[in-house]
Formats: structure tokens, sequence, C-alpha cells
């Protein structure tokens, strides 16, 4: 689909990354299944694990406007590094993402590295291992 506008939105979030003690800002941005884009960018603390990740903040925008599926994902950085999703998104995307799912990794000059949910997460943990509640539950939710 249309990746530009996605990394466009990512480099904007970016842009507004709280990163004070890394000095690594990033963007992220998903694509829901719904077509609407939601970005965010990383916000850290200074009680370090306390941070939070980009791909974490746009998943919960999204979440918060009440999309639900996460149709492609970009992530973007600023030097030569990529910021491939850290191991705690990749858990915290596969939620809302299929296996299939593209995840798009960019710097400075644009995408470099396209993967997909699958390969980021083989053997996922996922919410089918889990019984299902038999009252009260909200499946949706
Ligand atoms: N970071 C992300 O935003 N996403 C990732 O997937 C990996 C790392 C951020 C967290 C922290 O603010 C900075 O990068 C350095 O680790």
């Amino acid at each position: 689909m249309n990746v530009e506008a996605m990394l466009a939105l990512a480099r904007h979030a970016l842009a507004s990354a709280y990163a004070p003690y890394s000095q690594f800002r990033v963007g992220a941005c998903l694509r829901a299944a719904s077509g609407r884009l939601y970005a965010g960018c990383n916000v850290e603390n200074a009680a370090y694990p306390v941070g939070q990740c980009a791909e974490a903040t746009a998943i919960g925008v999204m979440i918060a406007a009440g999309d639900r599926a996460i149709v492609e994902v970009v992530v973007v950085s600023e030097g030569a590094a990529l910021c491939s999703p850290c191991g705690r998104c990749r858990q915290q995307l596969a939620e809302f993402a299929a296996p299939e799912t593209l995840v798009h990794l960019a710097g400075p000059d644009g995408v470099k590295v396209t993967t997909t949910i699958g390969v980021l997460l083989p053997l996922a943990f996922g919410p089918e291992v889990l019984p299902r509640p038999e009252h009260g539950g909200d499946a949706d939710s």
C-alpha cells in the first residue's frame, strides 16, 4: 500500500519523540484494517525501564481510536542503524497483527528492510492458547 504516507507520519511522530537519555528517536506508524493510520514515538523516563517504545505508543493510539487489527507497520529511526522492533514490541504488535503482516524498517533514506511479524516473532505466544472465559468475558475488549 502507500508506505510513503506511513513513513511521513512516522517521521512526524519521531520529531516529537521524548528521548533525552538515549538520544535515539524512533517513530512508528500502523495501518489498521480500517485503513486508518496511527503514529507514535518513543517516550523515555528518568526511571529508565519505564520508557515506552514508539510502537507501543502507536498501538495505544490505535486502540483508543477503536481499531483492533494491524495490517502494516513502519518503524523509522534517524541514523544508519535501523530500529528493529524490540522483543516486547514484537509481542505487542503480534497481539493485533497476523504473521504475514508487513513490517518496514526505515532510516533517513527510506525503507531499508521489509519483513513480517511472523519472521520477527516465530512460534509466537498468542491468545488462542488461553482458555476462553465462560461467563462475563468481553471477547472484543
Ligand atoms: N525503541 C523503540 O522506540 N522501539 C523499539 O522497538 C526499540 C527501541 C526506543 C526505546 C528507547 O527510547 C530508545 O529506542 C533506545 O532504546
